[in-house]
């Protein structure tokens, strides 16, 4: 054969293995028969410039750097999923191409956010929606796009069984009952949808791994092909994926570096709703949350969480105080409850329920040092309600109150929040966005909030754009050490 000479190379197309020469098998994978010649390799010489010989690879398209004018980087539109509270997790609604995973233990209802998502998206449904799915109808408006759910975990008829609690459902989205990632690759290629969900990743297969569904390599490997596939058609991908209690056989943790976006779906289960939280975000910010409850025509968003957690509390009761949070750019109210009681044994216990053990000890230790209530004696326990796991230290303020309220028998008056970090002097120190949580507090009627002096001065000179406190009609109390609590509540 004309040519053949040191310059050859010989590929594996399944790997992409190079070798000198020809072989049966490739040494790399093993694949047999796969090794063809390597068209693009031959080397050339060409003529630089400065007369100096280049060597270059003929056949390979030269790349070319670029400067950053010359980058456009107008934001595509992204798609809407019809829930405000999933688009806000996504960073602003889904963006096209891109490749989303979506974690949480079985149950919590993963299939059935992405089946209204995916009915949503087909409907050309955008907002988000006050009513149950049901009243929408979510048939084929203004809008709608090709959507295609692919199952291969539940029958098609079991997937009608879910659909029909949720609604009427547009002929824009098409249903797949399969397993095979290849054909699945396939079946997009031809059908090109904007949007696809892949149900999960776990029971996805390709012949070319040796290892059986949900196996860490297979579940790389789809992984890996559906994102080539979504980047390379354009269509935005969800991967489901089930994290085990182990977190280890097959997680969705060995995928999070593949996808573009990884969404956890969680619970306080016994509270009724359930939190999305995005861990990793190429299209926007972590730290936002949806906070979502199951309902008989399947998710609804819960819009104002605030009220939500504070629902049934218990009104002018000892030990119990509003505080607020922040969870990304938006403002929760919870009550935190204090109780102490005389202990029974020599060692007094403490528990705190929501918040962290260690915490709790350092504020009881400063309350009993810094203002005086000596608590040594008696047990202690401080919960958060509804379920919520507090960590920021804004919470601390609130404790403190609780447990003022509960030692001495203090009502704090129900139309009060309190929040600021407490420090081991007994300082109350700054927290961010105290705009935001006085807001809040008026949004839902609170008349008075408790936090610390230093941002009450901040919010007093104007220095937040927007913010007018005198509109709001709350009366805002600022305090610099803990003692200055006993006076005011
Ligand atoms: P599912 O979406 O199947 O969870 P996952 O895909 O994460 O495993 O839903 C889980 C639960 O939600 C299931 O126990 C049934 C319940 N459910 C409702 O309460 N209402 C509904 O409308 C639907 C569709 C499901
Ligand atoms: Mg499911």
């Amino acid at each position: 054969m004309a040519g053949k000479g040191k310059d050859e190379l010989f590929f594996c197309g399944n790997c992409g293995y190079e070798s000198k020469k020809w072989m049966g098998q490739c040494p790399s994978c093993k694949a047999w028969g796969a090794f063809s010649e390597a068209p693009v390799m031959r080397t050339v010489s060409v003529k630089g410039r400065s007369g100096n010989v280049i060597s270059g690879v003929r056949g390979l398209e030269m790349i070319r750097p670029v400067p950053i004018k010359d980058i456009s980087a107008s934001e595509e539109e992204r798609i809407p999923t019809g829930f405000d509270e999933f688009s806000r997790v996504l960073g602003g609604g889904i963006v096209p191409g891109s490749l989303v995973l979506i974690g949480g233990d079985p149950g919590i209802g993963k299939s059935t956010l992405l089946l209204q998502t995916a009915a949503n998206v087909a409907g050309g449904i955008t907002g988000e929606q006050d009513t149950a799915f049901a009243e929408n109808k979510g048939a084929a408006g203004e809008g709608g796009r090709q959507v295609i759910y692919i199952s291969g975990e539940e029958s098609l008829k079991q997937i009608k069984l879910r659909a029909d609690r949720i609604g009427d459902i547009s002929d824009n989205l098409r249903f797949v009952s399969e397993t095979n990632i290849d054909k699945i690759i396939a079946l997009l290629e031809k059908e090109r949808p904007e949007l696809c969900i892949i149900d999960s990743i776990q029971t996805m297969y390709t012949e070319d791994a040796q290892s059986v569904p949900g196996s860490i390599t297979q579940v790389r490997e789809c992984a890996q092909r559906m994102m080539m596939c979504a980047k390379s058609l354009g269509i935005a991908t969800f991967l489901v994926g089930h994290v085990t209690k182990e977190g280890t056989v097959a997680g969705p943790r060995v995928l999070e570096h593949i996808v573009d976006t990884v969404i956890y779906f969680e619970s306080g289960e016994q509270f009724g709703y359930r939190i999305l939280r995005s861990a990793k975000n190429r299209f926007g910010s972590t730290n936002e949350v949806g906070v979502f409850e199951m309902s008989e025509e399947g998710l609804k968003a819960v819009k104002n969480p605030s009220e939500y957690l504070l629902e049934g509390r218990p009104v002018n009761a000892t030990g119990a105080v509003v505080t607020c949070l922040m969870e990304g750019s938006r403002a929760l109210l919870l009550e935190v409850q204090g109780l102490v009681s005389e202990s029974q044994y020599n060692l007094a216990r403490r528990q705190a329920n929501g918040m962290d053990y260690n915490r709790l000890s350092m504020l009881m230790a400063v309350l009993s040092r810094r203002a005086g209530l000596d608590l040594n004696a008696l047990d202690a326990y401080v919960n958060i309600a509804g379920g919520m796991k507090v960590t920021q230290p804004s919470v601390d303020l609130a404790v403190i109150a609780a447990l003022i309220s509960a030692a001495k028998n203090l009502v704090i008056p129900g139309d009060t929040v309190i929040f600021g970090e407490v420090g081991l002097s007994g300082e109350v120190r700054a927290v961010p966005q105290a705009a935001e949580r006085v807001k809040e507090a008026a949004k839902l009627g609170f008349k008075r909030v408790i936090m610390p002096q230093i941002n009450v001065h901040g919010l007093k000179k104007g220095r937040v754009q927007g913010f007018d406190m005198e509109s709001l009609g709350v009366e805002v109390v600022g305090v610099r050490f803990i003692s200055e609590l006993f006076g005011i509540l």
